[in-house]
């Protein structure tokens, strides 16, 4: 988010340590690990290029292939802001990505980012729980204060999504967003730590 509260400078995250690669978060019926090089197949790729998919994430408005997936996926990695996580299902089946960050530690939040590729798996809520375990990580083990996501008005399961985790409407900037069908506003939800210890998780 730009703006005199945003990102200005990178801040260390302060427990990098944690995500080795291949250490399991797991929570629920979805794990988050560390997003590898080696999890850019072909299948990734073509979740990027699916109309369906990509509708509402900004990956849509660049070509996708093997090359830049990677090259995004390192760039990630060497970022100490940024914890890009692999969701899986049933095992070890990569089925999206969920990314903490960027976080700023001097005032303590981050933004959270998602995507399911795999569609045969949408609608199990899956989405939720990946959204409730990234939240697991932002609030206990980055220890911070708050987290947000910026969402097109119309995706109407992604808000459904931050609601279910406790997510508060927050701001609204009208017309921001050119959408699948036109102008959209650019919804803003948070969540703070408080509100997510006295959650229901169910
Ligand atoms: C958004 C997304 C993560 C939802 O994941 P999901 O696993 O299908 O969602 P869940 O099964 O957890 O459903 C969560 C809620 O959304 C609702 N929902 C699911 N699909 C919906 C749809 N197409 N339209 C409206 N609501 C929908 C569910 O009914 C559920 O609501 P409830 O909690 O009130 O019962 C997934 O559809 C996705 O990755 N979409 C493409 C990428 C994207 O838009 N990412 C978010 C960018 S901000």
């Amino acid at each position: 988010m730009i703006g005199c509260g945003g990102q200005q400078e990178v801040a260390q995250i302060p427990v990098p340590d944690l995500w080795t690669d291949g250490v399991l978060f797991s929570s629920g019926p979805v794990a988050l690990r560390r997003l590898e090089e080696a999890d850019c197949t072909d299948e990734y790729v073509s979740w990027l290029q699916d109309d369906t998919v990509n509708q509402y994430l900004e990956t849509r408005w660049l070509a996708q292939s093997l090359e830049s997936v990677r090259a995004f996926v390192r760039e990630q990695r060497s970022r100490s802001d940024v914890l890009l996580l692999a969701i899986l299902v049933e095992g070890d089946r990569h089925v999206g990505n969920i990314k903490v960050g960027p976080v700023n530690t001097r005032h303590d939040y981050g933004d959270l980012s998602y995507f399911l590729g795999a569609k045969d798996v949408w609608g199990r809520g899956l989405g939720s729980a990946a959204v409730r375990a990234a939240c697991a990580v932002g609030f206990e083990l980055l220890g911070l204060n708050r987290l947000q996501a910026g969402v097109y008005e119309q995706n109407t399961a992604s808000i459904a999504v931050l609601e279910a985790a406790g997510f508060q409407h927050e701001g609204r900037f009208r017309q921001q967003l050119v959408g699948p069908h036109g102008r959209e506003d650019h919804v803003w939800l948070g969540l703070l730590r408080t509100e997510w210890q006295t959650a229901d998780p169910t």
